[in-house]
Parts: C-alpha cells; sequence; structure tokens
C-alpha cells in the first residue's frame, strides 16, 4: 500500500473511512481512523441531532454541530486528517460547506447530488474537495463543469459501486443485477477520463473506490484497477469507537444475507437497509410527517413516506423498530465488534 498524496496532504494509509448520517460517523470514529494514518470523516447530515436546540433550530444546530465535531476530532487526533461529507442535496448545502471551511476542515466529500458549486464555495480555504461519483457519466458532468466555471479540477474523486451503504446513485433494477453492471468497467472508465484534466492542470487527482470493500483482497483488487484507495463505511459501523448506539451495532452483526434490502427513500433515491420492522410498516403505510426538520431538498413534508431524519434518528439513538438502518452490502459479513486499530491492523499491507 502506498500513502494517499492529496495535494500537499499525505496520509499514511490509504484508507478513507466514508462519512455516514445520521450520527454514526462524528468525531470519535474519525479521529480514532486518523490516529491509524487513515482519513477521518464526519457526517454533516443532521449531525447536531442531540444538541438541545436541534428541535427548534436544525440548522443553526448542525452549523454549530459541525464546528464542534471537527474541533474535537482534531484534538483526539493531532496532525491527522479530518473531512466531512456533505450531501449536496442538503437544505442550505452552502453554509454547510462554509461551516466546516472555517472549523478547518481538511477534506470535503460531497455526493447524493452534482456538487457543482463546490469549487466556489471553498475559494480562499486550503481544503481538498472531492465529488462522489457512480459513473463516467456523472464523472464528466462535474469534472467538465468545473474546469469551465470555476478553471478547476477536483483534488481526488470518490467512485461509489453499487455494494454501498445508504443512498445510491443507481436505479432499484441495477440494483438488483449488480453483476450485469460489470461494475470494474466503469472503474476504469472513470479513472481514465480524468486524465486529461491531469495533464491540463498538471496535478494528480487520486481515485478512491467505495462499496463492498471488505478485506485486504478487495482492496488490491481495487488497486490493480488503478484505484489510488479505497472508502469503507460499514465495517467502522461494529467498532468501539463508532457514534452510534450498541443497539445500531448490534443490528449489524444480526444480520444475515437475507435481511439485506433496497429501499426507495423519501427523497425518490434507493438506499440499502436492513429489513426490520420500520421498513415492513412503512412498505404497508404512510407515516405521516409531524414535524419537518430541514434536512433535503425536494422533500415534501406533506407527500413523503415517512420522515427521513426521523427514522434515521431512531436508529442511531437505538430505537430500531422505528428506524431505518442503513448497511453495505456486505453487513452479513460482519461477526464481531471490534475496534479501528484492529481493522487497520488487519487491512494494512
Ligand atoms: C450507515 C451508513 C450511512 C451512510 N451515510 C452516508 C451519508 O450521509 N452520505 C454519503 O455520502 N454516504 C453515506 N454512506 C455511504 C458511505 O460513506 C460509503 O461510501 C459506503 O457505504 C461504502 O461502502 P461500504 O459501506 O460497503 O464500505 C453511508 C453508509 C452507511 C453504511
Amino acid at each position: 500500500m502506498k500513502p494517499l498524496k492529496i495535494g500537499n496532504i499525505e496520509a499514511r494509509i490509504p484508507i478513507i473511512q466514508g462519512g455516514m448520517g445520521v450520527g454514526v460517523s462524528r468525531h470519535r470514529l474519525a479521529s480514532a481512523v486518523a490516529r491509524e494514518g487513515g482519513i477521518g470523516i464526519i457526517s454533516t447530515a443532521q449531525i447536531g441531532y442531540d444538541e438541545p436546540d436541534f428541535d427548534k433550530h436544525q440548522i443553526e444546530t448542525n452549523l454549530y454541530a459541525i464546528k464542534k465535531h471537527i474541533t474535537l476530532a482534531k484534538e483526539e487526533a493531532p496532525g491527522g486528517i479530518i473531512g466531512v461529507n456533505i450531501m449536496v442535496a442538503t437544505k442550505q448545502y452552502d453554509r454547510y460547506v462554509k461551516a466546516a471551511c472555517e472549523a478547518g476542515t481538511d477534506v470535503i466529500i460531497s455526493g447524493a447530488g452534482l456538487p457543482i458549486t463546490l469549487p466556489e464555495l471553498v475559494q480562499g480555504y486550503p481544503v481538498k474537495i472531492a465529488p462522489i461519483v457512480s459513473s463516467e457519466k456523472a464523472t464528466l458532468v462535474i469534472l467538465k463543469m468545473w474546469d469551465k466555471k470555476y478553471k478547476t479540477t477536483a483534488d481526488f474523486i470518490v467512485i461509489e459501486g453499487p455494494r454501498a451503504g445508504g443512498h445510491l446513485g443507481f436505479s432499484k433494477e441495477q440494483l438488483d443485477h449488480i453483476e450485469e453492471l460489470n461494475y470494474d468497467n466503469e472503474i476504469k472508465q472513470i479513472i481514465a477520463c480524468k486524465k486529461v484534466y491531469e495533464e491540463k492542470y498538471q496535478r494528480s487527482i487520486p481515485v478512491i473506490v467505495a462499496g463492498g470493500i471488505f478485506d485486504q483482497d478487495d482492496i488490491k483488487h481495487v488497486l490493480e484497477l488503478g484505484a489510488d484507495g479505497v472508502q469503507i463505511a460499514t465495517r467502522f459501523v461494529v467498532t468501539k469507537e463508532c457514534d452510534a448506539s450498541e443497539e445500531y451495532k448490534q443490528a449489524y452483526l444480526n444480520a444475515k444475507k437475507e435481511d439485506i434490502k433496497i429501499v426507495i427513500s423519501p427523497v425518490g433515491m434507493p438506499g440499502r437497509a436492513i429489513l426490520n420492522p420500520f421498513m415492513n410498516k412503512v412498505k404497508e403505510e404512510r407515516i405521516a410527517v409531524k414535524k419537518c426538520f430541514n434536512c433535503l431538498e425536494h422533500c415534501n413534508p406533506k407527500e413523503t413516506p415517512y420522515c427521513i431524519t426521523k427514522a434515521l434518528i431512531n436508529a442511531v439513538n437505538g430505537d430500531l423498530d422505528n428506524g431505518l438502518i442503513f448497511c453495505g452490502d456486505n453487513v452479513d459479513r460482519l461477526t464481531e465488534m471490534t475496534t479501528v486499530k484492529d481493522i487497520f491492523t488487519e487491512l494494512v499491507f
């Protein structure tokens, strides 16, 4: 394994811990990963959900919590690399980006939409930015736009494949037939299409592959395809350091292959989650929204089948029967609680 160089910053180990909302990756998990030489990512999705003012002022509370968790993570991992994952679909996305920059985030990774305006929002801050892409087409759109509008390019690219957790950039039909996607080929095409921009801007654009990375063989496989590193999320949930409740972690350990399902989230995107009473309930009936938590653009509280913020907060707090438990496709392979250090010891070669 070679260190991951992103411009003037360098991670000793080319492993990024994927951002996990709501509340699954905050300062504890991210700092533990950064201490091991990887890059720890805090998810900004409703990051302030357990702060006293959250019920009244979600966005302001989240902006405060972004600064709090970045500061804590940096204190807990001196010299380590800490970043944030900010979904483009977040309401008032630009304020979240600014708050993270002001708090001194080293990295911003943005998906769930095309982060077209990201270069403009981070201007003047020494932060490295990466779009999350799932296809060559989306990669080309973003790189062309950034080139044309801002005369810049990505500092790195995260490719998120169909085996990842959380919201996914694929249709339900594609996710039902993952093998037919021939995704290795897509990865190679994405890696090939960034080369023009590397030449134009005379800098390298490292590519990180995410989705279903479980062991050393998976890492070696994507490095052979031309990747520079990996992003891993699901495995980090069953660690002592993960910020979710014990019940959440136990649900991961109990999950069997047949429990892993694709759900359509209220915002219309598919996501992967563990089948539980909540998922069965929303299949049968709509759960009316009593209160809007101002999370995502394009969600209409009057029509949404359920409130995704409420469902994710219930899950992270351990109320699993009323919660949505996002997970990656390999969650059934997890057998024991571990630590971030042990995962690094196992994966690094
Ligand atoms: C519980 C959970 C929550 C996630 N939340 C987010 C999120 O808020 N934003 C995002 O861009 N990706 C999210 N992801 C995706 C991860 O960051 C990561 O890219 C992906 O899960 C990697 O695949 P793996 O879980 O198989 O390792 C989430 C994944 C999980 C498992």
